[in-house]
C-alpha cells in the first residue's frame, strides 16, 4: 500500500474525538448525555437568515467571487463600522468559516518551520491548522489562577526567535472565556511593532462579551494596521455553524492580495450560505440582547453550581461560552471516559472535553476540563450535579 504523508500522520485528532465511541456506546445503552463538550449553541438561527435562502429563486447556483460577494462584503464593512472598526470591503475576504480564514492567514504569512506564539490553553484546531501549514506553535502558558489573563508580555518576548512570524490570540477565548482588555491588546501591539510581527486575532466570539465589558478589536488599535489580521465567522454570532461562512480582515494590502490567491485556488466561498449570512446582518439588536442575557444567566448558574463542589477551581469567563474547570482528580481524560462508561444518575450522564488537548505543553491541564455552556440552565444544573456526585464516587 502506498504511504500517507508525514504531515498526514502528524495531523492531530480532535481532543474529544477519542471519547466519541464511549458516548455512542452510552447512547446505545440507553443513557442520556448532557453535552458540555462542544461549541454548538442551542440558540435559534435568526429567521431572517433562514428565510433568505428559503425564498430564493435561483436558476443557477453559481460560484461567487473568490473574495466573496461584493454586496455581502460591503455590508460586513458596515457592520464593522457600527462596532468601531474602520475597514472597507476591500479589506475583507469571505471564507468557508473562520477555519479557512485561519488557514489562509497561516498560508499567507508563514513558511515551513516558521513559528507562531499562542497563549495556551488555545482552541485545539490551531494545532491542526499549524500542522497542515507546516508551521510550529510556540505556547506561552496562561494560568487559571489569573483567570487566563494575558501572560506578562516579557514571557512572549522571551520566546521570539528569527523564525517567529506572528502572535495569535483568541478574543474572547475558547476555551478560557477570557476577554482581553484594551490595555492587553495595546501591550501586544507594542510587541508586534517592536519585533515586526503579525498579530492574528481570532474574534469569532466578539458579540459574547459580558458584565458591561466591551470587546476591543485588534483592528481598532492604531499603528498596527500592517500587522493586524482579524479572523471572523458567522458560526457563533448568529448560531449559524452549518453555514460555513467567515472572513479574514486586514488593512495590510499585501496580506489581502496574498490571501486572495489562496481564495482563488479554492474558487469561491459557499453561495447559499453567503446569502443567508448577508441577510443575517439585518438581525435586530434585540436578538443579541436576548442571547447575551441567556448566556450570562447560564454562566452565572454554571459557575455558582461548580463553586459549590469541594476542590473545584473555575476561571470566571467574561466572554464566549466556555470555561475551564480544574477538578480534584489526576487525569481528566480518564474521568471523562469513566463518566460515559461507568457512571450515570437515573440513566443520565455528562460529556466534557478534557482540557489537556487545549495545551501544547505536555502534562499541563491534566486535571482540567472545558465546559461549553450551550445548554439551558435546568440542564446545566443537572449536569453539574452529575459531575458533583460522580467526583464523590470516582475519588473513592
Ligand atoms: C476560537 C474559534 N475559532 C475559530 C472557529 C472556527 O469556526 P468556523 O469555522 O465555524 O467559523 C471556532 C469554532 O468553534 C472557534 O471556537
Amino acid at each position: 500500500m502506498p504511504n500517507i504523508s508525514k504531515k498526514g500522520g502528524a495531523m492531530p485528532e480532535s481532543p474529544i474525538r477519542k471519547l466519541v465511541p464511549y458516548a455512542e456506546q452510552a447512547i446505545k445503552d440507553g443513557k442520556t448525555i448532557y453535552h458540555l463538550n462542544i461549541g454548538q449553541p442551542d440558540i435559534k438561527t435568526p429567521q431572517i437568515a433562514l428565510d433568505a435562502v428559503k425564498n430564493l429563486s435561483l436558476d443557477i447556483l453559481a460560484y461567487s467571487r473568490s473574495e466573496g460577494s461584493e454586496t455581502y462584503r460591503i455590508k460586513i464593512a458596515n457592520y464593522y463600522e457600527k462596532n468601531n472598526i474602520e475597514v472597507t470591503h476591500d479589506d475583507i475576504i469571505v471564507t468557508t468559516g473562520g477555519s479557512e480564514a485561519l488557514l489562509f492567514a497561516f498560508g499567507s504569512i508563514m513558511d515551513a518551520d516558521d513559528e507562531v506564539i499562542i497563549p495556551e490553553p488555545f482552541y485545539a484546531n490551531y494545532n491542526g491548522f499549524s500542522t497542515a501549514s507546516g508551521i510550529n506553535i510556540v505556547p506561552v502558558i496562561s494560568k487559571i489562577e489569573d483567570n487566563f489573563a494575558l501572560p506578562p508580555i516579557e514571557e512572549f518576548e522571551k520566546l521570539i526567535t528569527s523564525k517567529t512570524k506572528a502572535i495569535l490570540i483568541c478574543n474572547p477565548g475558547n476555551p478560557t472565556g477570557y476577554l482581553y482588555s484594551q490595555e492587553e491588546i495595546q501591550k501586544l501591539a507594542s510587541l508586534v511593532k517592536k519585533h515586526d510581527l503579525f498579530l492574528i486575532a481570532d474574534e469569532v466570539y466578539r458579540e459574547f462579551a459580558y458584565d458591561g465589558h466591551k470587546h476591543y478589536s485588534v483592528m481598532q488599535e492604531p499603528g498596527i494596521e500592517d500587522h493586524a489580521i482579524m479572523i471572523d465567522s458567522v458560526s457563533k454570532r448568529y448560531s449559524m455553524c452549518g453555514a460555513r461562512v467567515g472572513c479574514l480582515v486586514s488593512k495590510n494590502k499585501t496580506v489581502i492580495q496574498t490571501a486572495l490567491k489562496f481564495a482563488q485556488a479554492r474558487l469561491s466561498p459557499p453561495t447559499f450560505a453567503q446569502i443567508a449570512s448577508e441577510a443575517a446582518l439585518e438581525t435586530p439588536q434585540s436578538y443579541f440582547d436576548a442571547v447575551i442575557e441567556e448566556y450570562v444567566g447560564r454562566r452565572n448558574t454554571l459557575i455558582n453550581e461548580l463553586e459549590k463542589i469541594e476542590g473545584v477551581k473555575v476561571a470566571k469567563p467574561n466572554g464566549a461560552f466556555y470555561c475551564v474547570v480544574e477538578l480534584p482528580i489526576k487525569n481528566a481524560d480518564h474521568f471523562a471516559q469513566w463518566l460515559l462508561e461507568d457512571f450515570n444518575i437515573n440513566g443520565e450522564t455528562v460529556m466534557v472535553a478534557p482540557a489537556a488537548g487545549f495545551y501544547s505543553t505536555p502534562n499541563v491541564g491534566l486535571n482540567q476540563i472545558r465546559i461549553a455552556y450551550v445548554l439551558n440552565k435546568e440542564s446545566l444544573i443537572k449536569a453539574v450535579n452529575i459531575i458533583k456526585e460522580a467526583l464523590k464516587i470516582y475519588n473513592n
